[in-house]
């Protein structure tokens, strides 16, 4: 078998997105536009990856990074050509063929690629580049064939003559070619165009005046190599995208009430008989089971819901574990590690957040949870604080099981309450309590009659005077 290497073009700034941040990490469905080329190649299962960055290098390394993918720095961005050659050195003594794509181009599958590979290997060409047919070709790079249909030569719009310019098929950027004509290819480059820059467009030319094998091989996907280049075009794709996802999830089993309203990250999982409320949110790598109900307007990142969950109306979830059976809202917020066990309860305006609520226990209503450990079967009665922080560090609450908490109790941490206690409604715990206790705070509750009759009089003669 040939070696596969790919190399991903991602060093440009995109001036057209008008932005500080590199196009390549603008993201569609929630994932970055660079990581989605890089997935798309990866599933090729290549020799060797290598991802040409330049502008924020750092910033897109970082972002999409990961085991097998290489780096190489454009440190000036001098054209296509000169991209690919920044890449040379981390590939060096590669033998075979080089899969070269853009990295602003997100919906290329897997599948498109694999052909294209398939087809380069079968007419076992030099060189293969990828091509559509556009109704309005617009800026891409123009195909230029013989009248026999032989590739000639990529000409970019801008230094296309009227003719070219009528071309209808146009260059997606993506080629494959062997590794041992691109490399001393490259290095024939010269800037002379419209743009001043090192085409790699111009290593076809090349190629078939050397008498190479080359070809220009046609996909019917069009839509697979649309690139990236402003916030709208970017707009337009998301678009297509969550249309396509929702019809994905719909397929697999889930029920979307108002399918238009829903958003749905690329990373997110939904189970069967699920059913998803207007105006929902799904993002980052959230996973929902089966027979889960979200009543709508919700919003729910990074979470793990599982199954047979409730989640009612108007609920904010980031980074929390939601148990088999347990029920959320309406009106809730968990953040930060929040995780219900099987059975549990967060009701009303409940917050909780870096705390694990045990099988069975609830927080029906109005209450704040904090770094807290709540057992089984416990009960945390509405207007329970836990005061976790003192300005300076977060401290612990630890509930045991069957424990019932008054409403009203603060709870000042760090502080640790054992099984099968009682706390009074309207109690300041400061000190740990003993299992079974009954804790709660001495304050004479004391009635004054007629004092209200007495104190409207006392005013209302200081107004009067
Ligand atoms: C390029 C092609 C054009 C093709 C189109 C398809 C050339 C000369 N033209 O044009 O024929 O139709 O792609 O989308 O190749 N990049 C670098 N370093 C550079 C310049 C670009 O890494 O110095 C990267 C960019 O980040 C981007 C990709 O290469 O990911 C394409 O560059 P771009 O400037 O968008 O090329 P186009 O003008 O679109
Ligand atoms: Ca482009």
């Amino acid at each position: 078998m040939e070696q596969l290497g790919v190399i991903i073009l991602a060093a440009g700034l995109g001036k057209r997105m008008r932005s500080t941040q590199p196009k390549v990490l603008h993201s569609l469905a929630g994932k970055p536009l660079l990581s989605r080329v890089i997935a798309a190649t990866q599933r090729l299962h290549p020799d060797r990856l290598v991802v040409v960055v330049g502008h924020k290098a750092e910033e897109v390394q970082r972002v999409c990074g990961g085991e097998g993918i290489h780096f190489a720095i454009q440190r000036e961005q001098r054209g296509t050509g000169d991209a690919v050659r920044s890449a040379q050195a981390a590939l060096r003594d590669f033998q075979g063929d080089i899969l070269i794509a853009c990295g602003d181009t997100p919906l290329l599958t897997t599948t498109t690629l694999a052909q294209f590979v398939q087809e380069h290997h079968a007419r076992k060409a030099a060189l293969s580049v990828l091509t559509v047919e556009l109704p309005d070709p617009g800026n891409y790079g123009r195909v230029i064939r013989t009248s026999t249909g032989q590739i000639v030569k990529i000409v970019e719009a801008r230094d296309a003559s009227a003719e070219e310019r009528a071309v209808r098929e146009i260059n997606s950027g993506i080629y494959c070619v062997k590794a041992s004509f691109l490399f001393p290819a490259l290095e024939k480059l010269q800037p002379q165009n419209a743009q001043g820059e090192y085409y790699l467009t111009d290593i076809i030319s090349q190629a078939v005046a050397a008498g190479l094998p080359t070809q220009a091989v046609l996909t019917k996907n069009a839509h697979e190599v649309e690139g990236i280049n402003s916030r709208e075009e970017l707009a337009v794709m998301e678009k297509t995208r969550q249309a396509q996802l929702r019809s994905h999830w719909m397929s697999m089993g889930v029920t979307l009430e108002d399918p238009d309203t829903v958003y749905i990250g690329e990373d997110v999982t939904i189970g069967q008989d699920t059913v998803i409320g207007p105006n929902t949110q799904l993002k980052g790598k959230t996973t929902i089971g089966s027979r889960c109900r979200i009543d709508g307007s919700a919003y729910i990142e990074d979470c793990t819901i599982g199954e047979d969950v409730q989640v009612y109306f108007s609920v904010v979830l980031r980074e929390s574990e939601l148990g088999n059976h347990t029920s959320v809202g309406p009106f809730a917020h968990l953040r930060g590690g929040a995780t219900l066990a099987t059975k549990a309860e967060i009701g009303n305006f409940v917050e909780v957040k870096k705390s694990y609520i045990g099988e069975h226990s609830k927080a029906k209503h109005l209450a704040y949870l904090g770094d807290a450990e709540v057992g089984r079967d416990s009960n945390i009665g509405a207007g329970t604080i836990t005061c976790n922080y003192d300005g300076f560090t977060k401290q612990k609450t630890k509930i045991g099981d069957r424990v019932q908490v008054g409403s009203d109790t603060t709870l000042i941490a760090p502080i640790t309450i054992a099984d099968d206690v009682y706390i009074a409604t309207a109690t300041t715990v400061r000190q740990d309590v003993p299992a079974g206790a009954l804790v709660f705070n001495t304050r004479e509750e004391q009635t004054r009659a007629g004092w209200t009759a007495a104190k409207r009089a006392k005013e209302a003669a200081k107004k009067a005077s």
